[in-house]
């Protein structure tokens, strides 16, 4: 695929996917964030997302394809990297002026994807489940829409709270350096580079903090 065969054709396809799951993240939050205010607008929201054909048919196909591409090419990069990278740290210590964050993208991205292999059993795949296995997409139970119930189940677990929170700290760290380094590599440099900047510092941290938020919100209130 001619885009692919370059490592800069790379770098631009890894930081579209990236800008991609970043405006997704956003519109995940904006829902979610909704079950702390109000278990109806909650439920109505994710009814709505849950059966609207542009989103179940066109964007959530979209969607499955910028994780599983952004994560095998996060790692396809990876590997090339540090091949290229044993042989320059050998020269110049190319690791003096280098982030935590930016060094550790590989740990930051497969802490991230252990979280969404959990989050998908928690959330997403009883959802395939329940409207494309069982055929059910009423979305009802016992007479009410069951997301906010069956979102607040979930967050009873200390065990599987705490890993929520551990992996958000993991998808900040990512999206400190990644936020603008995606930026970079699609060539935003521009005269708003110092605005994008900060806007990246306080979504990287901000975002991740809301999800911490949500989860122990429903943790420690119970509903
Ligand atoms: C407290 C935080 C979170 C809550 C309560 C939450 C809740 C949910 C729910 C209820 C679903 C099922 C939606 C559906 O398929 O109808 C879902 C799916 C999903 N979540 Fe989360 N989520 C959270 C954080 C995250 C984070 C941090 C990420 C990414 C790093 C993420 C990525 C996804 C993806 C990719 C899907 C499947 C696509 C979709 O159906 O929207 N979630 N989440």
């Amino acid at each position: 695929m001619g885009i692919l065969n370059s490592s800069i054709g790379r770098k631009f396809a890894m930081a579209l996917s990236a800008l991609f799951l970043m405006v997704f993240l956003l519109q995940h939050f904006a829902i979610n964030i909704l079950s702390v205010f109000s278990a109806d607008a909650f439920n109505t929201a994710s009814h709505f997302m849950g059966t609207f054909w542009a989103v179940q048919y066109l964007l959530q196909p979209i969607l499955i394809f910028g994780v599983i591409f952004h994560f095998v090419m996060g790692f396809v990069l990876e590997i090339k990297n540090s091949r290229a990278r044993k042989i320059s740290y050998a020269k110049n210590n190319g690791g003096a002026n280098s982030t935590w964050m930016s060094r550790n993208m590989i740990w930051s991205g497969a802490a991230i994807l252990a979280f969404i292999i959990l989050h998908f059993i928690d959330f997403w795949i009883p959802e395939i489940n329940t409207k494309y296995i069982l055929g059910d997409m009423s979305g009802m139970h016992n007479g009410e829409l069951r997301y906010f119930h069956e979102l607040v189940e979930k967050f009873h677990s200390p065990i599987r709270v705490t890993a929520y929170v551990v992996a958000f700290v993991f998808l900040a760290l990512h999206l400190l350096h990644g936020f603008s380094s995606a930026f970079q590599s699609v060539g935003a440099n521009n005269k708003y580079t110092e605005g994008l900047k900060k806007f990246a510092k306080v979504y990287a941290i901000g975002i991740p903090l809301g999800f911490i938020f949500i989860a122990l919100f429903h943790h420690f209130t119970g509903h």
